[in-house]
């Protein structure tokens, strides 16, 4: 799909829905299944763009791997179980298949590369691969972008302080270590999502953790499992929020992660004075999930900072645009990471919106929006960045006249079904 076009505003959102699984815990699954010994089955499993990169690169390094609607089976040959890829691995658009990977293919016995399209060969790699040469890693070139060339060596295990807050680093020092001599420790600036951490421990890897540090040590083999991924709750988020923002609306999201480092989005929302309830609270291997209720309701502005940033690093596009509906101003700050995305989100969203008619400036780490309560249809674009595409969406849903969001395509990198349920549950009024 090249542009997606709302022509009219004054939609209610109304009904039940089930979002994806979630794609941080897909990836996390393929590639513990895959190190795992035996079969491992995962309901819930995402298959998207991103996912189905780290699919295939396990596939290309000899692990079967079934995806078949809403699950997958993985026959995992172990630890050592990997075989050299005859190509290099292509991660596409995903940092979690380039990071994750990387971790994993330093500790192998042979060579192989890394690389990705044209977005993510522009973001930042040196993130892992200073800490992984410091394990004893040997990746040749400058390491700072892909393609990364990694020669696998016996790894040793360090005590890293992290200078940035990502899960996609402490995740790769996590699985690397699981290969190295001794302890492998991550101390990070603040705590952020912890998938990597409670799929290990499910798997029966222990995982020592405590404040913002935590530990591995090298495991011997662990057998396969059964997981149960919940719905995505980055991709909630969107109809979340065009539940919040459009008058006379109420959903039910179904079935969504609610683990506690990344639940910024829904703190900030209800900071903002959302209508926000969670019901059926459960937990399914180790993650905690629930059904989340949103209502419309008048939003104020608010001050985005802190440890709201990490756990709500995914949902700040979206927050902009529930932002320029709130009385008053909101102000991201702290939120650099962002420039590092699959776009500079802060530049595109600030863009973007302002087509739309929105009062929205970016400062160096951040956003500041006056809410308008309104916006005015025009042409904008998705710069190729799934998240922006379907926060636009969006932000479309209270615009007066037509929006086109140009290359809305992407929302197949995390939510191929994007568009479809957003036709069927905002219907107009
Ligand atoms: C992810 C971590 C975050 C997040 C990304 C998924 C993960 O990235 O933005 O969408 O699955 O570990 P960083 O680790 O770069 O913050």
């Amino acid at each position: 799909m090249a542009d997606f076009t709302l022509k009219e505003k004054s939609r209610a959102f109304k009904g039940e829905m089930t979002p994806p699984g979630d794609k941080s815990i897909s990836h996390r699954a393929i590639i513990l299944g895959s190190l795992g010994r035996g079969k491992t089955r995962a309901s819930g499993f995402l298959a998207s763009r991103d996912t189905l990169a780290t699919v295939d690169a396990f596939r290309s390094m000899g692990v079967e791997i079934n995806v078949t609607a809403g699950e997958v089976e993985i026959s995992g040959n172990g630890l050592s179980g990997l075989r050299e890829p005859r190509e290099a691995i292509d991660a596409e658009n995903s940092g979690t298949t380039a990071r994750l990977l990387a971790g994993v293919l330093s500790a192998q016995s042979f060579r192989s590369t890394i690389t990705g399209d044209s977005s993510l060969r522009r973001r930042p790699m040196s993130r892992v691969t200073v800490p992984l040469r410091m394990m004893g890693a040997g990746i040749s070139g400058e390491g700072e972008t892909l393609p990364l060339h990694i020669t696998g060596s016996e790894l040793r295990g360090i005590d890293y302080e992290s200078p940035v807050a990502s899960a996609q680093v402490k995740s790769s020092l996590l699985l690397a270590g699981l290969y190295a001599a001794g302890r492998t420790s991550v101390t990070e600036p603040e705590r952020t999502r912890d998938h990597t951490e409670r799929m290990l421990r499910h798997f029966g890897v222990p995982v020592e953790a405590s404040g913002t540090r935590v530990s591995v040590s090298p495991a011997g083999e662990f057998p396969g499992t059964e997981l149960e991924i919940p719905s995505d709750i980055s991709s909630a988020a969107f109809f979340i929020v065009a539940a919040l923002v459009n008058p006379g609306s109420e959903i039910i999201v179904k079935n969504v992660g609610l683990n506690p480092l990344r639940m910024g989005v829904l703190d900030i929302l209800r900071e903002m004075g959302a209508d926000i309830s969670v019901e059926n609270r459960r937990e399914h291997c180790g993650e905690p999930v629930g059904d989340v209720i949103a209502r419309h309701c008048a939003l104020r502005g608010v001050r985005v900072e802190g440890d709201a940033v990490s756990r709500a690093i995914d949902e700040l596009p979206v927050i902009s645009v529930a932002a320029c509906f709130a009385e008053g101003e909101t102000v991201i700050s702290g939120a650099g990471e962002l420039r590092v995305k699959e776009t500079d989100r802060i530049s595109a969203m600030s863009g973007e919106l302002s087509k739309l008619g929105a009062d929205i400036r970016e400062t160096r780490d951040g956003m500041v929006i006056n809410g308008t309560g309104e916006l005015c249809g025009a042409r904008c674009e998705s710069r190729g960045d799934h998240r922006i595409a379907m926060s636009l969406a969006v932000a479309a849903t209270q615009a007066r006249g037509e929006t086109v969001i140009g290359d809305a395509g992407c929302v197949s990198i995390s939510f191929p079904e994007f568009f479809p349920l957003f036709e069927a549950l905002g219907k107009p009024k």
